[in-house]
């Protein structure tokens, strides 16, 4: 079965405060956006890329897989790059026609978040696996380690939330291709135009459960987390055992 993955990376990043947009933020020497697509596609589980980034930043992504995106590359390790939206679920659309437009044989489809660049190669296989075994929809989760208080808009506490019951989503998200597509013209997106802002912001496993859909869940890793503070960063160069930028 063909697998496709979606890469939205079309995020500015403000929270890591850095010079660059998010996807051109560079980890031990190598762009995020690098590492993310690298990590799919060394994973094994993945036969194409498609990467949303602001406009003005198309071309130099390209110019990063270039060897990938030539037609000499053959099938197999295409990446395609594609201009983003103004937030996510757009941007998610954006790669989701072009991808369905180049690829349609695919089957299967997965969302991955451009800041979750140390991800191990096993959770792409883990949510590949359980799409091909029969499920629609999966997202890989964590347990929370904290207490989580419920507060008022002064910040008085009005409650604690179960923990047994709640978890953390990580990404790559997996889909039947199929699905995730109706799934977002459900909520508005169409290949014809650009995406809509959604009144209540979902990620894309919200969308496909919209549609009555049952989302399954499989074990997240620590390793997936995002980067998304300079705090973030630091910890991520200390995994890779880097001390450069
Ligand atoms: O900003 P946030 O943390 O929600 O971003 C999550 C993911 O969505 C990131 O990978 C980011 O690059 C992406 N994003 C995007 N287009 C936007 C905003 C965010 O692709 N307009």
């Amino acid at each position: 079965l063909s697998v496709l993955a979606l890469v939205p990376a079309a995020g500015e990043g403000v929270r890591l405060g850095a010079a660059s947009p998010k996807a051109l933020v560079p980890l031990g020497g190598v762009p995020l956006v690098e590492h993310a697509v690298r990590g799919l596609l060394d994973s094994g589980s993945v036969d194409h890329v498609v990467v949303a980034v602001r406009g003005k930043d198309v071309d130099e992504v390209l110019t990063l897989f270039a060897p990938e995106s030539s037609p000499a590359a053959g099938p197999r390790r295409a990446v395609d790059v594609v201009a983003g939206g103004a937030d996510r679920c757009s941007s998610v659309a954006a790669a989701l026609w072009h991808g369905v437009r180049r690829y349609p044989e695919a089957h299967t489809v997965l969302v991955h978040d451009v800041d979750r660049a140390l991800t191990p190669p096993a959770m792409m296989s883990r949510v590949v696996k359980a799409v091909a075994e029969g499920a629609d929809s999966v997202v890989p989760v964590l347990a929370l380690a904290d207490t989580v208080k419920e507060v008022d808009q002064a910040g008085a506490v009005l409650g604690t939330a179960d923990r047994s019951r709640l978890r953390v989503a990580q990404t790559p998200r997996a889909f039947r291709l199929e699905l995730l597509c109706r799934a977002y013209r459900a909520a508005g997106y169409h290949p014809e135009c650009s995406g809509l802002p959604l009144q209540v912001p979902l990620d894309e496993a919200g969308l496909v459960a919209r549609l009555q859909q049952r989302v399954r869940t499989v074990p997240g890793d620590p390793l997936a987390f995002p980067i998304i503070t300079p705090w973030d960063l630091r910890v991520a160069q200390m995994m890779l055992g880097s001390s450069a930028p």
